[in-house]
């Protein structure tokens, strides 16, 4: 505990060092030159009126600025953050794709690794995990979330805070994490970046803050605020979000930084007048740290002289940011992770943090379809490799890569060569990056097998990549019709991008179809794991694949209706001219191997309100491989005061079978597990009918049924 040490600065300080303390600058990339000048606002730093500073990429960097600060008067240390969204240097899979391994250990291990370079680097925080739910593939930031489900997103959620932080900020290969984008970002209006966020309160509690809530649950250190406004509230000038609910009912005790420009675009929502009346908005509203917009620089210090805001309020933002410096260890030692010697530089990507890329790639691959071709015999001959994306280093690398380097990407060229080293693997374009125009295909007679790459390039996925075309190209998926006309032997397609995409006109032409996403540093050889066998593919998809860009949002946790699609009945919920079902659900992917999952048991049908209900299946591997299943449990509150969706993911077991092995697994649900937000905003278990269902997709489940009854 802190308080005292942090009273003790905070009672030296003017107004303009508190202040100072709530202003974030971005080392600006352009100034690459050896020193710090001017524009570096050195002389801010000097007075001690800056808290932050990121986009640092060096210790040497990171050193320079620590000696403007400790030049200050009070000597409070600046705190550096970057965007460490899947690796620094050593780049895993973007975290959708890690979503899609659904394994929980990895994700916090990827994590933490990335802690451990990004510290080596002379950073002490990064700005992640996403927690955004994204419900609309539409939506380019899918990409660095955990998908569609707030349970999930809030396992996932806590598993890469405590990779991140691990359990001691103290430890010098941690760094700081930070819940983003508070709140609702994901639920932008028409897939649109930065669009609005008109959703009911309801869908708010039950669907778009839980993983924020694991957040801090699990003690994530800091918070940033989204873009977007909510329901008519810019969410950076969002009291009832920032102070009531995630300072006040949460008890959440860190820092809340803007995102970049948030604080003064309150002014162009237009809920501000102009940017000093943003800056106060969103000072009242409780946003500690303003990221680059210069509005607290500019007006803060004003803005309390005039009593527009309240010294009450610019000192508890001052000390939760101290309190975080105090914690990790800043103000005992301000160069803090500042060794050159940990610092990876020049030096090559560790070859035990490859390791780990290779596994968190393999894992995140998800099967969608397999006519008996994969794995590929160790005896074929012949291969070709079709498309550029089997070259295209960069893009593996996916969007936020930090420091990631291209050229130490193995693609899925050198992987497969490593792999099929007995086999010519022969490099076939097929298409242009940059166009999508087809080039000639050569004669395709001679290959054992064709693997053809198709999807998104990197930068089509991120911050505002929206798209209302959420299709691989035509072009693209001609050219898989043309090979498998031509060749007429095993076509194996990967599917590469940061979100669901659509490619049903190919479907037909392909035996086999991988969803690869970018994997990052090692997705070469994660891809040739997966293709030979080595690695059985295990990755479920985190969100719902549509089969037409008009069905977005789709979420198989939707609610359900008085008009339920039936089959021949015009007057139900549905569309004209397509189906109401996804191309793929939430929660699909296929093995090489086969499950079979047992109808769920539970011990008995009531339960009275307290105890946990202990559900049990069997899963035998009825396949010829060792595989890994991810058995999946939902349930369903049969009828409630508000109503509940159709299914609700509640539990996930991941386990490893040998062919022929059976074994029992045991989910154990609490009452509060069972709970929801009712219509007063309380959270709620109402005695009454539940439905439990267990499978390995959410659309291919089995149900038991028990009663919860009061005490
Ligand atoms: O952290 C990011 C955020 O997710 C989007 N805007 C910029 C920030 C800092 O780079």
């Amino acid at each position: 505990d802190y308080t005292h040490q942090v009273d003790s600065v905070l009672n030296l300080m003017t107004l303009e060092e508190k202040v100072g303390q709530m202003i974030q600058y971005s080392n600006n990339k352009l100034l690459t030159g050896p020193s710090l000048d001017s524009r570096n606002h050195t002389e801010e730093i000097k007075r001690g009126e800056v808290g932050s500073i990121f986009n640092i990429l060096t210790v040497e960097r990171a050193r320079q600025y620590q000696d403007l600060a400790m030049q200050s008067r009070l000597r409070i240390p600046l705190i550096f953050g970057l965007d460490v969204v899947h690796g620094m240097r050593t780049i895993f899979p973007i975290p959708m794709a890690e979503a899609a391994s659904f394994n929980l250990e990895l994700i916090k291990k990827t994590a933490s690794v990335a802690a451990a370079e990004t510290s080596a680097h002379g950073i002490h925080w990064t700005f992640a995990p996403m927690v955004d739910i994204s419900r609309d593939a539409r939506w380019g930031r899918s990409m660095e979330g955990a998908g569609e489900d707030p349970w999930y997103g809030s396992q996932v959620a806590k598993a890469r805070v405590e990779g991140f932080q691990g359990t001691n900020y103290n430890d010098r290969n941690t760094v700081l994490a930070c819940a983003k984008h508070f709140a609702a970002y994901g639920a932008a209006v028409a897939g649109k970046d930065y669009a609005e966020a008109d959703i009911s309160e309801h869908t708010l509690q039950q669907v778009y803050l839980p993983p924020f809530r694991a957040a801090v649950e699990a003690g994530v250190g800091t918070f940033m605020n989204a873009f977007n406004e909510i329901n008519g509230i810019p969410a950076t000038a969002h009291k009832p979000l920032l102070r009531d609910v995630l300072k006040g009912e949460w008890g959440f005790t860190g820092f809340v930084v803007s995102d970049w420009g948030s604080v003064s675009e309150i002014a162009k929502h237009r809920m501000a007048k102009d940017n000093k009346d943003a800056g106060r908005l969103a000072a009242i509203a409780g946003c500690d740290m303003d990221m680059h917009s210069m509005t607290y620089a500019r007006h803060l210090v004003d803005l309390v002289k005039e009593g527009a805001v309240d010294i009450t309020l610019i000192d508890d933002a001052v000390k939760r940011i101290l309190t975080v410096k105090f914690e990790l260890g800043l103000f005992d030692d301000p160069y803090r992770y500042n060794y050159r010697e940990k610092e990876i530089g020049d030096k090559k990507v560790n070859a035990v943090h490859r390791k780990v890329a290779r596994e968190a790639g393999a894992g995140s691959i998800v099967l969608l379809k397999n006519q008996n071709v994969l794995p590929i015999a160790s005896t074929v001959r012949n291969i070709a490799l079709i498309g550029p994306l089997n070259k295209a280093n960069k893009d593996m690398l996916g969007n936020w890569s930090a420091i990631g380097k291209a050229e130490e990407v193995i693609s899925v060229f050198d992987g497969l060569k490593a792999a099929f080293s007995k086999a010519k693997v022969t490099y076939i374009e097929g298409y242009d990056l940059e166009t999508n125009e087809l080039k000639p295909l050569p004669d395709l007679s001679g290959y054992d097998v064709l693997i053809v790459s198709v999807g998104e390039r990197a930068i089509d996925s991120g911050e505002a990549k929206s798209k209302v075309d959420i299709s691989v190209n035509a072009n693209q998926q001609l050219m898989v019709k043309q090979i498998k006309e031509k060749a007429g032997k095993p076509v194996v397609t990967l599917v590469m991008g940061g979100r669901p995409l659509i490619f049903s006109d190919m479907e037909p032409y392909t035996d086999a179809i991988l969803v690869t996403w970018w994997l990052g540093t090692e997705a070469g050889n994660s891809i040739a794991d997966v293709l030979t066998g080595s690695y059985n593919p295990s990755g479920k998809l985190p969100m719902t694949f549509p089969r037409h860009v008009g069905q977005c949002p789709i979420y198989y946790n939707h609610k359900s209706t008085g008009r339920a699609w039936t089959p021949n009945n015009p007057w139900v919920s549905g569309y004209m001219d397509e189906s109401v079902k996804p191309a793929y659900a939430f929660g699909y992917g296929l093995s090489y191997t086969t499950f079979e999952i047992a109808a769920p048991v539970i011990s008995k049908k009531e339960y009275r309100s307290g105890e946990s209900v202990v559900v049990t299946t069997f899963v035998k591997n009825t396949g010829k491989y060792t595989g890994k299943e991810t058995v999946q449990l939902y349930l369903q509150d049969v009828a409630s005061s508000v109503t509940r969706p159709v299914l609700e993911l509640c539990g996930i077991r991941q386990i490893e079978l040998l062919p022929g092995e059976t074994r029992k697994i045991e989910f154990t649900l609490s009452e509060q597990e069972l709970g929801f937000f009712n219509a007063d905003r309380q959270f709620v278990t109402e005695p009454g009918s539940f439905k439990l269902f267990v499978g390995n997709s959410s659309d291919n489940l089995k149900v038991t049924e028990f009663e919860l009854i009061e005490k």
